[in-house]
């Protein structure tokens, strides 16, 4: 597990460092996202996920969760999150992700 971890840190790290457009790290986020938070949140659209957690695309459409709120909440997550530790990188990258699931 901790070696799994650290791999998945160095290719992220590589990855950042080549892709630096603005969605740069949306495909990981959203890779992350499925491994580490879909048992909660549900991807995409497919509804609310379990009961509490809200969905990706609710929070990237809450105008009242702005990319300074999430990230302070990624830093320091709360209740059933509250064992989730992340990196600042794998933070810009989720983020990255939510952001591309905002409707217009
Ligand atoms: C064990 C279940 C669980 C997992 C796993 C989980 N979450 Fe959550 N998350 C929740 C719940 C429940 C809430 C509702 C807010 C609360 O707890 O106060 C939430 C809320 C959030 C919010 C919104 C906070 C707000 O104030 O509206 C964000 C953003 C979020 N989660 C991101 C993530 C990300 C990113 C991951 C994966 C790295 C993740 N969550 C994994 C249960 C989970």
């Amino acid at each position: 597990m901790r070696h799994k971890t650290l791999v998945m840190a160095l290719s992220f790290l590589c990855l950042s460092a080549s892709a630096q457009s603005a969605l740069a790290g949306a495909e990981e986020g959203q890779e992350l996202a499925q491994e580490w938070c879909q048992s909660c949140h549900a991807t995409a659209d497919q509804g609310p996920g379990v009961d509490v957690a809200p969905s990706w695309s609710s929070i990237a459409n809450d105008p009242q969760k702005t990319d300074d709120y999430l990230r302070a909440w990624l830093s320091m997550p709360q209740g059933q999150m509250e064992h989730i530790a992340l990196t600042s990188l794998q933070i810009k990258d989720l983020l990255a992700y939510i952001r591309t699931l905002k409707q217009k």
